[in-house]
């Protein structure tokens, strides 16, 4: 295992359409354990492989470790969202936005499609925390940032602001 470098906005990867994953390889199967260890380390409940610049369709999720302290890893590759209902807004963050937070709309259930670490086919009802965390994610296999949810005015002033921290 090893922690990966996650790569920070406006690094040009994160703005990369994800290639669909076509087998699984032993060297996957590293990444996939790299992604979870890295995300565990950077205190994340999730990660997108364009984070550790590995444009993949491949996320990893971990949306209860940090209340129970008992990982229960949800590893979805080729991830797609078949069915969305209804809206909530909430306050999220990203790893590769360190520091900033903003409160955005999303779907507030999702009926998700893909495969598992063994490359077997999943279906993935899912609600609050879970299915934002996983919209969050598959936007970024799609080079979709949270910032972009915005409002014009609020995403400059995140950017300005955030660019501005960058060069201190
Ligand atoms: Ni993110």
């Amino acid at each position: 295992m090893a922690i990966r470098d996650i790569k920070k906005y406006p690094d040009e990867i994160l703005r990369k359409k994800a290639e669909p994953v076509e087998s699984f390889t032993a060297e996957l199967d590293k990444l996939i354990e790299d992604m979870i260890e890295t995300m565990y380390f950077a205190s994340g409940i999730g990660l997108a492989a364009p984070q550790v610049a590995e444009s993949k369709r491949l996320i990893v999720i971990d949306t209860s470790w940090e209340n129970n302290g008992n990982p229960s890893q949800i590893v979805l590759i080729n991830p797609e969202i078949v069915e969305c209902h209804g809206s909530i807004e909430s306050e999220e963050g990203c790893l590769s936005i360190p520091n900033y937070r903003a409160t955005l709309k999303r779907n507030a259930s999702l009926l998700v499609k893909g495969y598992d670490r063994q490359m077997r086919p999943i279906e993935l009802e899912c609600e609050g925390l879970l299915a934002r965390v996983i919209q969050h994610e598959i936007d970024h296999l799609n080079g979709i940032l949270f910032l972009d949810h915005l409002s014009l005015i609020k995403r400059e002033l995140l950017k300005k602001r955030y660019l501005k921290s960058l060069s201190k």
